[in-house]
């Protein structure tokens, strides 16, 4: 059986052949791991995905739900064009602030508004339609934040939501963000304003997924 160590063997290796991590992004990482940041941002390989996906769908607005230091918002933002916007929400000014810091480095910040508070508060004040959103909060409220991401879409938007395997956890694990996913793959059997599929993903991170849907 393949191990962590093995799935992040191959990351390193790809990512040295199609990541594209730079010194801006670099220096992102750096500044979160310097502010005690938990070591959770989305993958190089991952981030590179998230940015070619919202280019492959043209988006203009992206509304991203989970802030941290900024590390798959910098990935995000930099698929924009010039006039695109991307709104980011954290419930965490220690996190915030340490983004603020990395969206000024990336020479970003005119691109990006990083709301501060419970995404829950944020989101009813947020004007649609988003082209594409990504959905990487507290897994406990992953199923609203969907119907959030919805709710502020049309017709062809792009939803991701991150850490939806958790190692295989989300089948039965008891803890709140195992059940909390469990509860958004329990919508989605009814859900019917979107077309959906997850996938699971080895890597850097070990073994998560990542659920990819389009607003019908
Ligand atoms: N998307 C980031 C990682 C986000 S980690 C990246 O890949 O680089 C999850 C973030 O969600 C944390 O920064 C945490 O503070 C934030 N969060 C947790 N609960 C929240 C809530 N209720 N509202 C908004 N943000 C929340
Ligand atoms: C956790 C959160 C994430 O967004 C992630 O990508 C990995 C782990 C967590 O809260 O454990
Ligand atoms: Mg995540």
């Amino acid at each position: 059986m393949p191990s962590n160590a093995d799935f992040a063997a191959m990351d390193a290796w790809l990512g040295a052949r199609v990541g594209g991590d730079d010194a801006i992004l670099e220096a992102a990482t750096a500044r979160a791991e310097a502010a005690g940041l938990p070591a959770i941002a989305v993958s190089e390989l991952q981030g590179k995905f998230l940015h070619l996906l919202a280019k492959l769908v043209g988006a203009r607005r992206i509304l991203e739900i989970g802030t941290l230091a900024g590390y798959s918002t910098i990935w995000l933002a930099r698929a924009l064009p010039a006039d695109g916007r991307l709104d980011t929400l954290d419930i965490d000014p220690r996190h915030a602030d340490v983004a603020a810091a990395n969206f000024a480095a990336a020479g970003l910040a005119d691109r990006i508004t990083l709301h501060r508070g419970p995404a829950l508060d944020t989101l009813p004040g947020l004007a649609d339609p988003y082209d594409m959103a990504f959905i990487d909060a507290d897994k406990q409220n992953n199923a609203a934040y969907l119907d959030w991401a919805i709710r502020l879409g049309r017709p062809g938007s792009l939803i991701v939501v991150d850490n939806v395997v958790r190692r295989g956890e989300v089948i039965a694990g008891d803890d709140a963000k195992a059940a909390g996913t469990r509860a958004l793959f329990d919508a989605l059997i009814t859900e019917r304003r979107i077309e959906a599929t997850a996938l699971q993903l080895a890597g850097a991170k070990g073994w998560d997924g990542m659920v990819i849907a389009r607003v019908v």
